[in-house]
């Protein structure tokens, strides 16, 4: 069974969450995109709902596909958001950024009530890692951060875009780094990220997802925290 599939057996099981009436956070990337496309067609046939995008792509999306996409602040607050991760690990932790959304996700996901990732069986790892860690960066720092990142072996690598910087929504830039070999503990690791001035945000997410919906073939696996 392809990756394609398993993306959309896991976000057709989780958009059996999401209910008239709800505020729901839509996330970013190739499986998070079924799942907007699915909830489009649950809002042509009459469900309403609320949504936060995660991204200008997402919103673009979901708006064509008539989702009445409303800002965070209107939210106030949001019963369910369902987003995809570049790995998770058995303990509900998470690697995202991938798509250099991580910021809005984060924000969103820590917003949320219930959070749900989607993903194909792929993504399902025993140690996080292999995928490169994305961090957000001010454009004004990025250089003596990576410096920085670089003395503690961690591989910085500044995102591109043809021969331009990657920007962010928030025109920022994404750094990668490399964590693998890292012998810091994850949130020994987080915590420490998040005192270098200029670093906004990382994509490791360690505690605010509820459920897991893995695709493997044709089956939807669901792992509830
Ligand atoms: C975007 C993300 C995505 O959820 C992550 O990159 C997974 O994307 P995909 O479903 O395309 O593999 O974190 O910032």
């Amino acid at each position: 069974m392809s990756a394609v599939n398993e993306k959309k057996v896991a976000a057709l099981a989780a958009v059996k969450y999401v209910k008239s009436g709800m505020t729901v956070g839509l996330g970013t990337g190739s499986t998070a995109f079924y799942m907007i496309e699915a909830i489009g067609e649950m809002v042509q046939n009459g469900m309403e709902i609320k949504a936060v995008a995660t991204s200008n792509e997402t919103e673009k999306l979901a708006t064509r596909l008539g989702i009445n996409v409303i800002t965070l602040a209107e939210a106030k607050r949001l019963d369910v958001t369902i987003d995809g991760a570049d790995e998770v690990d058995e303990n509900f932790q998470l690697i995202k950024g991938g798509g250099g959304a991580l910021l809005r996700e984060k924000i969103v996901a820590h917003n949320s009530d219930l959070n749900i990732i989607i993903a194909d069986a792929s993504k399902s790892v025993s140690k996080l890692g292999k995928f490169k860690l994305p961090i957000e960066t001010i454009p004004f720092a990025t250089q003596l951060i990576i410096n920085e990142l670089n003395d503690m072996g961690l591989s910085p690598v500044q995102r591109m875009n043809g021969n331009d910087h990657y920007k962010t929504d928030e025109n920022n830039d994404i750094v990668d780094i490399d964590i693998w070999d890292c012998d810091m503990k994850l949130t020994e690791l987080e915590r420490h990220l998040k005192t270098i001035p200029g670093i906004v945000e990382t994509g490791l997410f360690l505690t605010t997802t509820n459920l897991v919906i893995i695709g493997k073939g044709d089956e939807a696996i669901v792992k509830n925290r």
